[in-house]
């Protein structure tokens, strides 16, 4: 059924165009890594920064050398362990990586994703290349700054007009985006919480990494680098209508008050709306992680387009399997309601 669709789009690879892919976390928007043109036109289709690089997708960990250098053992054994999957390893580059994809770094940042219909497209663009040299630059397939997409339809909604194919794996089943582990530096770093957990990585590596923070003094360190996450800019995964994060037990109260003083509110909280309450939107969400993730992107897309004046969050757990949950819901509370002229950048 496939194969034919798989054909076209390693065609449309070749001739350096983009094509969008379904991974477990989110749709990519990919183009030949090897090709710096193609990789611009990433770049142009986004709106994202020059100096923002992308992940390289690999067929198979095997790969990892061709793009690679001095590439640390636990990096090797975190590919073994994790990939397919949501797991980006930032490794240092090998001089052939096109600065274009890296965004002018030394180090470039690799994944093998676990999805049937993209790791079918890898293999068939790995088959006309050398042992481990086909790579898909690919960032998430939305405009700089926004919601990442979770399906197909998302994608056309967004980037219909630059990308003429769009290949339809489903509803992603992560929904967040990946683990950035960064080995460049020496001990490895969490750059971006993910599905795999800092106690995941210890668990292979036998060391807990440490999550590069939010401290005042690191946020300064950072503000002197060249931005090397998009994803870890405050203000990201943002929608158009403010969003806000309300403690749970606050949360009834201030629906009520905020729908007294006449507002459109648009409510995603774990639980069901109480009985008779009406004049607003309630999204119930899931209370366990995997699929509160699984769906956010979904939902905070559907609750932005009520044309609502206000979303409130209900807080999310503390603890270790909310971290990443909580990382996008901060970022997108911080970068809402601006609307596109106050983008990041
Ligand atoms: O799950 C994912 O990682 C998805 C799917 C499509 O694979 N991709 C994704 O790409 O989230 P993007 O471009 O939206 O976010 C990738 C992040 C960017 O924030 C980028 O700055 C960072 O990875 N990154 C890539 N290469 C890097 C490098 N050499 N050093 C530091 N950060 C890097
Ligand atoms: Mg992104």
């Amino acid at each position: 059924m496939s194969a034919a669709i798989i054909k076209q789009a390693v065609h449309a690879l070749q001739a350096g165009e983009l094509v969008a892919l379904p991974t477990e976390t989110v749709y990519g928007l990919g183009a030949d890594a090897a090709n710096p043109e193609a990789v611009a036109r990433i770049f142009a289709a986004k709106g994202r920064p020059a100096d923002h690089p992308l992940i390289v997708h690999l067929a198979d960990a095997a790969s990892l050398a061709h793009w690679g250098e001095d590439i640390p053992q636990p990096a090797w054994a975190l590919a073994t362990a994790f990939w397919p999957g949501p797991l980006t390893l930032i490794l240092k580059k090998q001089p052939w990586v096109p600065l274009a994809v890296t965004g002018g770094q030394e180090t470039v940042g690799l994944r093998v994703p676990a999805h049937p219909l993209t790791l079918e497209l890898l293999a068939a663009f790995a088959a006309a290349r050398a042992p481990g040299a086909a790579g898909i630059a690919a960032p998430s397939a939305n405009r700089f700054g926004r919601v990442s997409p979770t399906t197909a339809a998302h994608v056309r909604e967004e980037l219909g007009n630059v990308v003429s194919l769009v290949l339809d794996g489903g509803p992603c089943t992560v929904g967040i985006e990946s683990t950035i582990v960064d080995f460049s530096r020496g001990a490895p770093e969490i750059l971006r919480p993910g599905a795999i957990s800092p106690e995941d990585i210890a668990r292979v590596t036998g060391v807990l990494p440490r999550v590069r923070g939010r401290t005042v003094e690191e946020a300064g360190e950072r503000a002197t680098l060249v931005p090397r996450v998009s994803g870890s800019l405050t203000a990201h995964y943002a929608p158009l209508t403010p969003l806000r994060q309300v403690k749970s037990g606050e949360l009834a109260g201030e629906v009520r008050r905020l729908v007294q003083t006449g507002q459109r509110v648009a409510v995603l909280a774990h639980g069901a709306c109480a009985p008779g309450d009406n004049g607003f939107h309630w999204q119930a969400v899931a209370s366990e992680p995997a699929a509160y993730a699984r769906a956010l992107y979904a939902n905070l897309r559907m609750l932005d387009a009520l044309g609502a004046e206000i979303i409130l969050v209900e807080e999310v757990p503390s603890g270790p399997a909310w971290q990443a949950i909580a990382d996008r819901l901060n970022r997108a509370a911080a970068g809402s309601g601006a609307g596109e002229a106050a983008l990041p950048e």
